[in-house]
């Protein structure tokens, strides 16, 4: 795996796709173990969950319903625009349901904190959040995260979903930002 620069700023190799794919494997089991009898809703937050959303249910052994919503915060560049916007509610009935939202990356937890707010007034029968990548150096809620498939430092990625500027999202591995780029 090589650098890879995209527009201003130079990737270096971080987390490659196979091992992605086993922490995925393990999520998926452990869900599994614990939605036994059950038919789960997975919720993906697009954009950024694509990869992951799709790997996941192939590792995913039950039986489960689909569905997405859509949120943005990132302006597309470095930082946490710190301000959400709900771009497309929740697209399935989740009335009653048992329901796991999939997130790509919790960061700052400001998403998540929105999330919980806004399925606290869904009339579900369950809740919990699942997340492929976790960064605990900048996470500043009190908020319980249900599964991490992995802690990662606190800098910038892209790949596997993930975007700079809207780019990069199709990279089939995860790329760390260089250092004084
Ligand atoms: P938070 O609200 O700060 O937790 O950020 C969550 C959202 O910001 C994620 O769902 C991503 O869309 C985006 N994000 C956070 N960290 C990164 C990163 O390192 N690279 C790309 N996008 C990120
Ligand atoms: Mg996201």
């Amino acid at each position: 795996m090589e650098e890879i620069k995209i527009l201003d700023k130079t990737f270096t190799p971080f987390i490659t796709s196979e091992e992605i794919n086993h922490s995925i494997q393990r999520m998926a089991n452990t869900l599994h173990e614990e939605y036994k009898g059950k038919v789960p809703v997975f919720i993906g937050v697009l954009n950024g969950v694509i990869m992951f959303f799709s790997d996941f249910l192939k590792h995913y052994k039950g039986n489960c319903e689909i569905g997405f919503l859509q949120l943005a915060s990132y302006h597309g560049g470095l930082e946490s625009a710190g301000k959400i916007k709900l771009v497309t509610d929740i697209t399935v009935d989740i009335t009653d349901r048992d329901v796991i939202i999939l997130e790509d990356i919790i960061d700052t937890g400001n998403t998540l904190e929105y999330l919980y707010n806004l399925l606290e007034i869904k009339p579900v029968k369950s809740i919990k959040i699942a997340t492929l990548f976790f960064k605990p150096e900048i996470y500043k809620k009190e908020l319980n995260i249900d599964l991490i498939g992995m802690n990662i430092p606190n800098k910038f990625v892209i790949g596997y979903g993930l975007d700079y500027m809207g780019l990069g999202r199709n990279l089939k591995d995860l790329y760390q930002l260089k250092e004084d780029n």
